[in-house]
């Protein structure tokens, strides 16, 4: 196992080497989790996969999440339910128009979150392949939690240590004003809890488990705490504790949604922007991490 780690920033690393449209040993697959352990944010830089390949590496890591298609189902442009089209292409491969239904999709990655903390179980790693970028523009953001939780003056830690968040799947959709959903759309994703500062499991390390789908601070008023989660927020996301991830087709990034946020960058709508992304979900062996998620 011949790989070249690099840093990128605090946490991330690019890894060079590994070949990923071959099947991993379980010495590779260790490798690659233990890495994510570090770095929680991993680019592989030219790996042109197709939709079998990334599938295939993507199951090494456990079962596959569905994310929001399991709600909205729809036509799909590929093989796989399980590959999530990160794309501003329609089903039938032609540049959404501005007023297309999956833009505000498009547009809601902008905001900071972690894939699918809405429901239970929630994603773990999430693998996100280049195949064609905007010539300028389109760049992702990873913020690492663990730095922002270590961050925290020790009063703040005292004060949010055990609160726990309600995350709702289409909170990030109120906000950009799209709210023209049935009440049995609004009621299909129910929101879930999550404590606000949770240990991982393998490392042992503190993460501040905020992004845009925490809505509501239980025991505090909507007001208060969504104030609180909005400047936990901002804390967990200043230039420091940020890697900017600028896309070169053929890249596949990987990060642990459980320790991380991530939001896109704006591009420009009317130029082809295509990415998928396959997803595990979160696994849950430990009895500490089963009575973190009670
Ligand atoms: C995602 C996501 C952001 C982007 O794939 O989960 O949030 O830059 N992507 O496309
Ligand atoms: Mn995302």
């Amino acid at each position: 196992m011949n790989w070249k780690i690099t840093p990128l920033s605090p946490f991330a690393a690019r890894v060079e080497g590994p070949d990923l449209r071959q099947p991993l040993s379980a010495e590779e697959v260790r490798r690659v989790e233990t890495l994510m352990d570090t770095h929680a944010v991993l680019v592989f830089p030219g790996q042109q996969l197709d939709q079998h390949q990334q599938i295939a590496y993507a199951k090494n890591f456990g079962p596959l999440d569905l994310g929001l298609r399991k709600l909205t189902g729809g036509p799909h442009r590929f093989e796989y339910a399980e590959l999530a089209d990160i794309s501003n292409v329609t089903a039938d491969g032609q540049v959404a128009e501005r007023d297309h239904r999956k833009i505000v999709g498009n547009v809601a990655n902008q905001l900071w979150h972690s894939d699918s903390s809405f429901q239970r179980p929630r994603a773990k790693y999430s693998m996100l392949h280049a195949v064609i970028t905007p010539s300028f523009g389109g760049d992702t953001e990873f913020a690492d939690l663990r730095m922002a939780w270590d961050a925290l003056p020790e009063w703040q830690q005292r004060q949010i240590r055990d609160l726990r968040a309600l995350h709702y799947a289409l909170h990030s959709r109120f906000m950009l004003g799209d709210t023209n959903y049935t009440d049995a759309q609004k009621q299909a994703l129910p929101p879930v809890e999550w404590p606000l500062v949770q240990t991982d499991p393998r490392t042992g390390r503190k993460i501040l488990f905020v992004g845009v789908h925490a809505c509501e601070v239980k025991g505090m008023t909507l007001a208060e705490g969504r104030m609180l989660l909005m400047d936990l927020l901002e804390h967990a996301t200043q230039r420091e504790f940020v890697y900017r991830h600028r896309w070169s087709v053929g890249d596949l990034v990987m990060w642990d949604n459980t320790a991380t946020v991530h939001r896109g960058r704006w591009y420009d709508l009317s130029e082809r922007r295509e990415l998928r992304r396959a997803t595990t979900e979160e696994v849950q062996t430990s009895p500490e991490a089963m009575a973190l998620a009670a």
